[in-house]
């Protein structure tokens, strides 16, 4: 069986039991902040599980992209994997321990048809219920049944909170030739767990880390409870099931292959690499692990960008470029250059047709491949030669250090090492320098600090090289690794914390999270009212005075004030907190911003200007509402700019961003190349086709996984409740679908038009457009034909006929400025005829020296050049004031200088009379100073060298 057919008979098999098949769902968990990437199968079924949400079906089933950051590192051995399908089943609150254990002995015993013999059961230390169902019900006999604590056998939760259990595992066993020991008896492992020596192994076992006999093929989670983030259990409302078999490990047993590469999934992109580098798998087993990086790499970087993550400092762009960098970095182990694109295809040939993102998104994930590769290309020369030098900066001192071990650390200070040879030259010297001296503070003595130096690379050296050369702390701990050093990385991490810190002081008015609830927590939550109205009556229940909570501000105090119910949409999903008015019995209060520190806590910023109010008071709250509609049309139309990326472009255009003020928008998507005017413009002309259409604009609540499933559009970034708003623009057809919490119009007509202003790029694979809509759009018209109304008659012409006539004046110019050059050529020969005629004698020359006007030195050189030709045996010495500084050029006949005649040296003495310096050749040379004033006297003075230099020659 293929991989295909694998997959194909599980997803059969269950459907068969009666579960529902379900699509994958993104790498990037919808809705979840707790998790940065999909871990597993059950990941976008959490919300059933915990009885959040309502499932489909009780009994489900599907395979699931995942991707795990944790092995990262140790890709490229035989097993594992960062991108991995799981095949699972689930059942919530429908079947549990007892069908999901003879569910998944039916399928690997019939439907694979495994030997039963290979097949050993792990599960949960007291899970006597699980243990009975093995062995009684399905037949295991007790020697292949073992009982393992909660490292082995308790799953979850996936990120940092939700459902989790007791599970049961379902192991291979390869055969004694992959042992490395005989197999130790269940009691003999069961008692080992429970003991506290856990480092000598009674012999091998299923979950054996010492050589590959077993694997892990199938993992039944029978999850009970549900985990908060202090780690507290509790029940949850129904027990579930959660299976996961990883779909690759069974294709190795299956196909009877030693590793994941031999099978069908990684063959042609291990072939692929193959033949890109012009080395074979197999040969080596150091370019085999180098080919393996390579491959997995690829793979799961295809699939990441696909989902929408691109290369970035944090977070999942993080994970992103360390996969890709780690890809790069084996890539020139195989000699390999601009390769992660071509070997993505390949994935993308094997994979795209069971997952259509990836060969929908191909353009996009082969772009954003090659560019970072572009980028780290320069990056990773840089940092590793850096990083060499460090290495070999140790290897170097360490028997000069060896010397001042007995010493202690007063004399570890620049110039008492320099008296021990200890200079660093290059940079990686240097760091490595700095990482010696930055021990000072935390090694207790000298020699202990220089022999941690000797075998750790300081978090001080591997902080300097992520900060100055963008160099994953990971991958110099790979580095460092095979050259068997390690990395400081607590070290490290205090270094980037540091870092924050002193960014964190730059911003002015900084709150930490902790003192901004504080602030508010006294304050009860306000209601919206704004999506309906915009003047609403209410109460006040807060008062901030200057930051400071008060029961009562008075006129030109600056406050925050917090209401019951309000119609001011506080800042969110991009678009601008509200301005307006609130008037209370004896005060009225300007407001000119919104705010939501906290969800639900709406705070208006503003400034008391007539009379007093006090908490408690009842109130008017009016939103401006032109700056609202204002901005609600930019809103709106950033939905429709979105969509229409989106068809221009293709789907692989993401939000990623976004600015809605009344007066503009921003939009920041995922796309890699620069958009094309033709692209600009197809994008505008179908925005403002759809504002023509005027199409309705509709918002309903709804949840956020119905929104999702009826293919509505959600930006990550945002954080999302279970009920969610919904913004729909369609006649029928829908046009744009997307979740969103803004402010709206009622009809696409609203906006008026939209007009792109600009369009740029902000990071790799990262574009950004700004336009306006609305009355900014009515009004840059306006301003833009003002202003060509202006021009136009400036120039003494039309509108219409404003572009042929700059052309016209363009030409006049041009041909004006020839005719004076010409001009201006005629004239200084005709100056430089009569300079030749005034020509005198000393010492047997033939001298001019002249102060001449022109507006050039290219002139200045020409007529100097001019004398030059037509005088026998002489100098010539010009100097004029070009652009207000005096510039002197001088010349000298060849036959003069066997006399001694030295341009140069004439040059440079004259020179310094007018300010500035100069020099050159014995036949030609020039100067420029400072000081107009003196250019006189430099002349003067250069003609007495003249004098001198012929009278000595
Ligand atoms: N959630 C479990 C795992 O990931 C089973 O699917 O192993």
């Amino acid at each position: 069986m293929n991989s295909d057919q694998i997959r194909k008979t599980y997803l059969d098999f269950f459907q068969e039991k009666g579960h529902l098949l379900m699509p994958s769902s993104s790498l990037i968990p919808a809705g979840d902040p707790t998790l940065l990437l999909t871990s597993a199968g059950m990941v976008q079924f959490k919300p059933y599980f915990t009885g959040e949400m309502e499932p489909p079906h009780l009994r489900l089933t599907s395979s699931q992209k995942c991707f795990r950051a944790t092995d990262i590192d140790e890709v490229g051995d035989h097993k594992h994997l960062t991108f991995f399908e799981m095949l699972g089943n689930f059942s919530v609150g429908d079947y549990f321990k007892e069908e999901a254990i003879c569910f998944a002995w039916e399928f690997v015993t019939k439907k694979l048809a495994l030997d039963p013999k290979r097949l050993w059961i792990t599960v949960y230390l007291d899970d006597t219920q699980a243990y009975d169902y093995w062995h009684d019900t399905v037949g295991v006999p007790e020697d292949h049944l073992y009982r393992y604590g909660k490292t082995d056998n308790w799953w979850g939760p996936a990120g940092n909170e939700g459902p989790c259990g007791p599970c049961s595992e379902i192991h291979y066993d390869f055969g004694l030739d992959r042992g490395c020991a005989h197999v130790a008896s269940p009691k003999a492992i069961a008692e080992w767990e429970k003991g506290a020596n856990h480092d000598a192994q009674p012999g091998c076992h299923p979950n054996c880390d010492q050589c590959e006999r077993f694997v892990e093929l199938w993992n039944l989670v029978f999850m009970q409870f549900s985990q908060d983030i202090n780690k507290e259990l509790a029940p949850l409302p129904a027990p579930n099931i959660d299976t996961g078999l990883g779909l690759e490990r069974t294709v190795v047993v299956m196909q009877g292959v030693r590793t994941v590469y031999d099978t069908d999934i990684f063959e042609p992109i291990v072939t692929c690499v193959e033949r890109l580098a012009g080395i074979k798998y197999g040969d080596d087993p150091e370019t085999d692990v180098a080919i393996r990086v390579v491959a997995e790499h690829s793979r799961s970087a295809t699939f990441l960008i696909a989902d929408g993550v691109v290369p970035g400092n944090e977070g999942r762009g993080y994970v992103l470029r360390r996969v890709i960098r780690r890809a790069i970095r084996y890539g020139r182990m195989l000699g390999l250059d601009m390769f992660l694109a071509p070997v993505a295809e390949s994935v993308i040939e094997k994979m795209g047709k069971i997952y259509p993102e990836i060969a929908e998104a191909q353009k996009f994930v082969l772009q954003v491949l090659q560019q970072e590769e572009e980028h780290f290309g320069a990056v990773y020369e840089a940092g590793n030669a850096r990083i060499v030098e460090m290495f070999n900066y140790r290897t170097e001192a360490s028997e000069k250090l060896s010397q001042l071990v007995s010493s202690d650390w007063d004399i570890v200070n620049p110039s008492t090492l320099a008296k021990y040879g200890l200079e660093p030259e290059s940079s990686g010297q240097v760091l490595a320098h700095e990482g010696l001296l930055s021990l000072k503070s935390s090694a207790e003595n000298l020699e202990q600090g220089i022999k941690s130096w000797l075998r750790e690379i300081s978090g001080h050296e591997a902080f300097a090289l992520y900060d100055t050369y963008g160099f994953p702390v990971e991958l110099t701990a790979e580095i460092a690794r095979e050259n068997d050093l390690t990395v400081d990385m607590s070290g490290f991490k205090k270094e980037m914390e540091t870092q924050r810190e002193r960014s964190r002081a730059k911003v002015e008015k900084f709150d930490s999270d902790f003192d901004v609830q504080r602030r508010y927590e006294a304050f009860i939550r306000s209601t919206f009212l704004g999506y309906e109205s915009t003047t609403v009556s209410s109460e006040i229940v807060g008062l901030m005075v200057e930051g400071i909570q008060s029961d009562l501000a008075v006129e030109g105090q600056v406050i925050e004030i917090l209401l019951k119910e309000t119609p001011f949409y506080a800042e969110g999903g991009g678009q601008v907190g509200d301005a307006g008015v609130i008037e209370t019995p004896e005060g009225f209060i300007q407001i000119i911003d919104t705010q939501a520190p906290f969800t639900g806590v709406i705070s208006h910023h503003g400034q008391v200007v007539r009379g007093k109010v006090a908490v408690g008071e009842t109130v008017v709250a009016t939103v401006d509402r032109d700056r609202r509609l204002d901005a609600a049309r930019n809103h709106t139309a950033t939905h429709l700019l979105h969509a229409a990326l989106r068809q221009v472009l293709g789907n692989h255009v993401r939000q990623a961003g976004s600015l809605v003020a009344p007066d503009r928008l921003r939009f920041d998507f995922t796309h890699v190349s620069p958009l094309s005017d033709q692209e600009l413009r197809a994008v505008e002309r179908s925005v403002n086709e759809k504002i023509r259409e005027n199409v309705s604009v509709s918002k309903r609540e709804t949840t956020y996984r119905d929104a999702l499933a009826d293919g509505a559009l959600a930006f990550f970034g945002d954080r999302y409740g279970d009920q969610v708003r919904v913004v729909e623009v369609s006649n029928g057809e829908i046009y744009s679908l997307e979740v969103c919490g803004g402010t709206h119009v009622s009809a696409t007509g609203d906006v008026g038009s939209i007009h792109i202003v600009g369009e740029s790029s902000i990071g790799a694979g990262m574009r950004r457009i700004e336009a306006v809509a609305g009355r900014a759009a009515e009004a840059m018209a306006r301003e833009h034909t003002d202003l060509i109304d202006r021009l136009a008659r400036q120039v003494e012409s039309s509108p219409r006929e404003l572009e042929q006539r700059l052309a016209a004046l363009n030409r006049d110019l041009s041909q004006l400025r020839r005719e004076m050059a010409l001009e201006g050529r005629e004239t200084s020969k005709r100056e430089a005829a009569r300079l030749l005629s005034q020509s005198k004698e000393i010492n047997g020359l033939n001298v001019i020296v002249e102060k001449v006007e022109v507006s050039t030195m290219e002139t200045l050189r020409e007529m100097c050049d001019w004398l030059r030709d037509k005088l026998s045996d002489g100098v010539v010495v010009l100097g004029a004031v070009v652009k207000d500084r005096p510039s002197l050029v001088v010349m000298v006949t060849s036959d003069m200088i066997t006399r001694g005649l030295h341009a140069g040296n004439i040059v440079k003495a004259a020179a310094r009379e007018m300010g500035g310096g100069g020099g050159g050749r014995a036949e030609m040379a020039q100067a420029g100073g400072r000081t107009p004033e003196g250019l006189e006297e430099a002349l003067r003075v250069a003609e007495e060298e003249v004098r001198r230099q012929s009278s000595e020659g």
